[in-house]
């Protein structure tokens, strides 16, 4: 029908896609984007880097300026929040006791912070990576001989310490497991981000359990099992977890992200979810998934527009990520389990190779060090669904798109 009004809540990367997508499409129903930040839909992954270094205007992140929305007629409410729902009406009441009547409710919630308990967490000069507002407070931390002390070794953390390191502060991760960015990389890969990190001055501890944290009028130091570390200033960047309390409080099912169909439907068919908030089946992978990343962000802000212009496409993309430290740039594609095998194609003390990752014979992940090519065949393989002979794959005389089967 369209004619629908659509209400969007959240104001992130799915949102704004979303919002695009609607319009390209021919969506001539209004179209209300409800966000508790000031700023229109802007791209975050700057805000660890470039932009935290202060080599991006704010002007230039916005995913579209403010004249694009108005000039498709699609109303931001920007600096509020969506505080409940009443499904069997079809009403969203916001803040200011405003209610909004919708035909289609986005819950494009994205993902809020796990914040780090522990006596000392108040104090000034603690820092969060979330939003553009905290990275120019971060910003103005960074200086040479700063003392930064990063607790999680993650995106945010590797990321921050690169950029910190190269403003010319004195840079120390604290990281809770074994290795940095156990989530999302294996062993071989964290171990060479690792020593990349330490040659270029960062002191990285694995293994550090944070009790808490000292300081008079603002942090002076972190305190772990294994003694103080001295900080200026302190970034925490320990995960995230997803924005699904107004999904939970109207009653749709929720298992860490809002439970959606291929085609980002929750059980309501007038309510449909995307981005970091929502665990939607991708039909690549056979099974449901909740993501943190642009990508995923960006396909359900396609499909969500898909199924409310009348043409489903269902969520289908080989997830892919990447983070750029120092002059390295990492892309992974694929999902790997811990457990899964991992072999190299490449030499890591070049600087680019990659880490191929097997599950009962099938290639699962990618993860290419600056090594884009790899990354992109490798990509194509895991679409595939190849099942590559490991020995073949680590011969680099053999072209990876020759072991594409299809
Ligand atoms: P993350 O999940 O990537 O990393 C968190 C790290 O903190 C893990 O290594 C974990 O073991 C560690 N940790 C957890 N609790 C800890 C504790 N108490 N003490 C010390 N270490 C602890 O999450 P991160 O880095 O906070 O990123 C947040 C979000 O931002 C994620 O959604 C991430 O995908 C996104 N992001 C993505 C980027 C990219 O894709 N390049 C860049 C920056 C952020």
């Amino acid at each position: 029908m369209p004619g629908e009004s659509v209400l969007i809540v959240g104001g992130g990367q799915a949102a704004a896609q979303l919002v695009v997508s609607l319009r390209l499409g021919g969506h001539g129903g209004p179209i209300t984007l409800v966000s508790d930040e000031s700023a229109p839909p802007y791209q975050r992954p700057p805000l660890s880097k470039q932009y935290l270094a202060g080599e991006l205007e704010r002007e230039r992140l916005l995913l579209r300026r403010a004249e694009y929305y108005e000039s498709r007629d699609v109303e931001l409410r920007l600096g509020r929040r969506v505080l409940s729902v009443d499904r069997g009406h079809k009403l969203a009441v916001l803040d200011n006791g405003e209610e909004l009547r919708y035909d289609r409710l986005v819950l494009a919630t994205g993902s809020v912070l796990r914040k780090l308990d522990a006596p000392g967490s108040d104090l000034p000069g603690i820092h969060y990576l979330r939003s553009l507002d905290d990275a120019d407070a971060l910003h103005e931390e960074l200086a040479p001989g700063r003392r930064i002390v990063i607790v999680g070794g993650g995106y945010i953390g590797l990321e921050v310490a690169a950029t910190a390191a190269k403003a010319g502060a004195e840079v120390t991760v604290l990281e809770a497991e074994e290795r940095v960015m156990s989530r999302v990389a294996s062993a071989a890969v964290a171990d060479w981000l690792t020593g990349l990190h330490r040659q270029s001055g960062v002191r990285i501890r694995v293994g550090e359990q944070v009790r808490g944290f000292a300081g008079r009028r603002r942090v002076e130091a972190v305190e772990t099992g294994n003694g103080p570390f001295a900080a200026d200033a302190v970034v925490v960047g320990i995960g995230v977890l997803p924005s699904a309390d107004l999904a939970r409080e109207c009653g749709l099912g929720e298992d860490d992200g809002i439970l959606a169909d291929e085609h980002c439907r929750t059980e309501d068919e007038a309510v449909l979810a995307a981005g970091d908030c929502a665990r939607a089946v991708n039909t690549a992978l056979g099974f449901a998934v909740r993501l943190e990343s642009v990508q995923n962000a960006v396909d359900h802000g396609q499909v969500a527009a898909s199924v409310i212009l009348g043409d489903p496409k269902p969520y289908s993309g080989v997830p892919w990520f990447w983070s750029d430290q120092f002059h390295a740039k990492l892309q992974i594609a694929g999902l790997a389990r811990p457990a899964d095998e991992t072999i190299l194609r490449g030499d890591p003390t070049s600087g680019s190779f990659a880490a191929f990752r097997l599950r009962d014979d099938r290639l699962t992940a990618v993860e290419a060090v600056s090594s884009p090519r790899d990354f992109m065949a490798g990509k194509k393989l895991i679409a595939s669904g190849s099942a590559p002979d490991p020995v073949q794959l680590i011969d680099e005389s053999v072209a990876l798109k020759d072991l594409i089967q299809a």
